[in-house]
């Protein structure tokens, strides 16, 4: 096992030497005496950086990011979509603000649903998938809240790069290219993302966005109501009218986001403070977190057969737990305060066996109650020079949502619907199961699995921690946590180190196929475990602090991202 260890050891470093040396051109690795920003698109955090230095704090650049990568990340960052936000404030108040969809008034349970047979179109790729969008009034709250900056300032690199245009990267080009014919079957899609030509997006084409240039004007003068009524929601309301969905005006104007407070969980002297419900990822992570603590991970080596197989075992656990329990806390009963206990975390690992692998049908959920006293995302950190610290993960669902765009708005509507469980026992576009707790109800928020996570020690912001990747960013997040406090690594280090993932259902443990070597792979197999390769579980968009105060800002090697700081 040492020798694995070693190797693997040594793989990670190697890798990411030569990631520096490859990718040091868009600004890897790289930290900062005073603010970082790190987003997954490099005009984005220029942006960030840029709002920073003009005297804007870690929400004004949060809210600037945001509005940016609407414009420069159209297959994920948007203001069709919702997300979370995770603050810790230099002055120690720690907050989240819940700006994740919500159900049109009127959905109901069975609305994708016809003849007894659920329908995968209908939740992902139809007007109907599509939630009330919660990132314009999200950004707006915060901002009233936290921020230095009037929204006109905040807004305005954004609205230039819709207005002026940005030259494409290869791999935007190809990620608008892939989704061609599907953005031809809507003329509003067909004309803002593919050429009017016919010919495919080439690298270093400048990409235009008048119309979504106007929406974001309306937003910056107007505020909420240049969005959520008035033009924008004419249009909103005419795109649905037209392809059968069911948002109304009255769905815009009631939309909230909401303040909740974070999920806090302590391990190892630093406190985690983590989306709560309905992100999933607070209460998974902290279960595994627990369920963890009385073994000797670092005795058992980085990822070797021992450590894959255990951390595989608490995944499945805590993921069984999520599809049983979690939902939206405004409409279900979740048993938050005893999922997260000592003892009743110890009681899930009862059935845990060094020598083999338990099967999901048998795992199920836990019964908490009996101790009684949750491509195409991203995820973006920013930490400003008084210690202010702010995680975002903001999401369509699917890459470009459900490929419809508002016409004359200039903007992608989200397919979240599809993150309610359908039809329990049918798994959603990222193959979890579901329960009952996450069934569809009018103006409820459907379950999700981002985790923007904030990490203090003795109130101070020394990680901020979250990823893209549905799921796997609940796994991304928590490895990362583990790889940098358990193993030592430098943020780098432990952002590029190859990850693996389990949800539960389906029973599968996927591994970054560069990421075990084949005896672990034997061994594992030999104790009862499905391999799956898989190409990369989550992007995550890393910062951690020093004890010195540094601030080193970490992108995802599995996607384009950069850091930007002073
Ligand atoms: O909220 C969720 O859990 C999903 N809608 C996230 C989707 C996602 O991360 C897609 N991929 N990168």
């Amino acid at each position: 096992m040492r020798t694995v260890l070693r190797i693997l050891l040594t793989f990670v470093f190697v890798l990411t030497a030569q990631s520096e040396a490859l990718f040091a051109q868009i600004g890897w690795a790289k930290s900062y005496q005073n603010a970082v920003v790190v987003t997954a698109e490099k005009h984005a955090s220029k942006v960030g950086k840029k709002i920073l230095q003009q005297g804007g704090n870690a929400v004004d650049a949060a809210v600037a990011v945001q509005f940016a990568l609407a414009v420069t990340e159209p297959r994920a960052g948007n203001i069709g979509g919702g997300g979370f936000m995770v603050l810790h404030m230099a002055d120690g108040g720690t907050t989240s603000l819940d700006f994740r969809e919500r159900a049109p008034q009127k959905a109901t349970k069975d609305m994708f649903i016809k003849d007894g047979e659920y329908q995968p179109d209908l939740s992902r790729r139809s007007a109907l998938a599509s939630g009330v969008p919660g990132v314009v009034d999200g950004m707006i709250k915060a901002l009233e809240r936290y921020g230095n900056l009037p929204l006109e300032t905040v807004m305005a690199p954004a609205i230039k790069l819709a207005r002026e245009g940005y030259p494409l990267t290869w791999l935007q080009a190809q990620d608008l290219n892939d989704k061609a014919e599907q953005f031809e079957k809507y003329h509003s899609s067909k004309k803002y993302f593919t050429k009017k030509d016919g010919s495919p997006y080439q690298e270093g084409d400048l990409f235009v966005q008048k119309d979504l240039a106007n929406t974001l004007d309306r937003i910056s003068r107007m505020g909420r109501d240049g969005f959520y009524s008035g033009v924008t929601a004419d249009r909103i309301i005419n795109t649905m009218d037209e392809l059968g969905g069911i948002i109304s005006y009255s769905d815009l104007k009631n939309y909230e986001s909401k303040w909740r407070d974070p999920v806090t969980t302590t391990i190892k002297g630093f406190n985690l403070h983590i989306m709560p419900p309905p992100s999933s990822g607070s209460i998974a992570i902290a279960q595994m977190l627990t369920m963890l603590e009385d073994y000797n991970l670092k005795e058992l080596g980085y990822n070797s057969a021992e450590y894959v197989h255990l951390v595989t075992e608490v995944m499945r656990r805590a993921f069984a737990d999520r599809a049983h329990f979690l939902g939206d806390p405004d409409f279900v009963n979740i048993p938050q305060l005893e999922l997260l206990t000592e003892k009743y975390n110890q009681q899930r690992m009862e059935s845990f066996n060094w020598n083999k692998a338990s099967s999901s049908d048998s795992i199920s959920h836990g019964d908490p109650l009996q101790y009684q006293e949750s491509k195409e995302t991203t995820h973006f950190s920013i930490v400003d020079k008084n210690g202010n610290a702010v995680g975002v993960t903001t999401t369509l669902n699917g890459s470009f949502g459900n490929k419809i765009a508002v016409d004359g708005a200039g903007f992608l509507l989200n397919n979240e619907m599809d993150d309610f469980t359908a039809q329990p026992g049918e798994p959603n576009m990222f193959g979890l199961i579901q329960g009952k707790a996450n069934a569809v109800a009018p103006k409820k928020r459907m379950l999700s699995s981002m985790s923007p996570t904030i990490v203090t020690k003795n109130d101070t912001t020394r990680m901020v921690l979250g990823a893209a990747g549905g799921p796997r960013i609940i796994t991304a997040t928590f490895h990362n946590f583990l790889n940098m406090t358990v193993f030592g690594m430098e943020p780098q280090a432990a952002n590029s180190a190859p990850r693996f993932h389990h949800q539960w259902m389906p029973d599968k443990l996927y591994y970054e196929e560069f990421g075990l070597s084949p005896d672990t792979r034997e061994k594992l197999k030999e104790w009862g475990h499905t391999l799956s390769a898989t190409g990369g579980v989550g992007r995550a968009h890393t910062i951690y602090i020093d004890d010195n105060g540094l601030k080193y800002g970490s992108p995802d090697p599995r996607g384009d991202g950069t850091a930007e700081g002073y």
